[in-house]
């Protein structure tokens, strides 16, 4: 009997999503169909008001379709409570942001521990977990730092280990580059590249900067909301 393939992590099939601002009707995305498989690097491009970000709400389980389903490892996401949608999104899924989003008050290592925290993790347990986890990112001498005496590659690098921090299943980073220079452009998508190596963390990140992607596995190039093309790198 043949085994059946393994079904992808993310599947999306003919995803619509339309906006009204006003009088005006908006569609982000018109009809978008695209399968992400457990391990993929995956950089999604294309021009501004292409619907990236309308994409990337769709994958991390933030935004749901006008139509069109979604299903994660599986499941129909269309037919979750909203309490169900927020802790699986909570356990699976990790977010870097392009304005790092850190809490200003605490330390780099507060800021790392904080998902376990609110996972329930206790606080000597979480903050270890979040040293190693800093360690990993080369940031094991900044753990009493607060963010705004880093450097914003250091405190993407910041992001990027709290995204880790409870072991997910996929990140979803939106232009996570956008507010770097090309320096630090190149070194977060290598320590994230690092991370998918490592960790086998599935890895979506959207970009404008055609430089970025010659070191992913797959780049969706995204235009009025459709998908025009989906190249695999050889
Ligand atoms: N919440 C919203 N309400 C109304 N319109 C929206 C909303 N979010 C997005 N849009 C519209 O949908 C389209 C796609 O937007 P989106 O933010 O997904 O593009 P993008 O590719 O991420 O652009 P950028 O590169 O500038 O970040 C745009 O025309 C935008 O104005
Ligand atoms: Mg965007």
């Amino acid at each position: 009997m043949p085994t059946p393939a393994t079904p992808p992590l993310l599947r999306l099939t003919d995803i619509r999503r339309r906006f009204h601002l006003g009088e005006t009707v908006v569609d982000a995305l018109n009809g978008v169909s695209l399968d992400i498989q457990a391990g993929e690097f995956l950089a999604v491009w294309g021009p501004s008001g292409s619907g990236k970000s309308t994409l990337m709400n769709m994958l991390g389980l933030i935004d749901q379709p006008t139509s069109g389903s979604v299903q994660f490892d599986g499941a129909d996401v269309g037919a979750l409570t909203d309490d169900a949608l927020t802790d699986f999104r909570g356990r699976r899924i990790g977010f870097v942001f392009q304005s790092f989003n850190l809490v200003p008050v605490l330390s780099a290592l507060e800021n790392v521990a904080l998902p376990l925290q609110i996972q329930g993790v206790d606080k000597a347990d979480a903050l270890d977990r979040a040293r190693a986890g800093l360690e990993e990112v080369g940031l094991a001498e900044f753990t009493a730092t607060r963010p705004d005496k880093l450097s914003g590659g250091q405190r993407q690098r910041v992001a990027i280990a709290r995204a880790l921090a409870t072991r997910p299943g996929m990140v979803i980073a939106d232009e996570p580059t956008a507010n770097l220079d090309s320096e630090n452009s190149r070194m977060v998508v290598d320590l994230m590249r690092q991370m998918n190596q490592a960790h086998g963390v599935t890895f979506v990140f959207t970009t404008h900067d055609p430089r970025l992607l010659e070191h992913v596995d797959r780049k969706v190039l995204l235009r009025d909301g459709r998908i025009e093309r989906d190249e695999v790198a050889q």
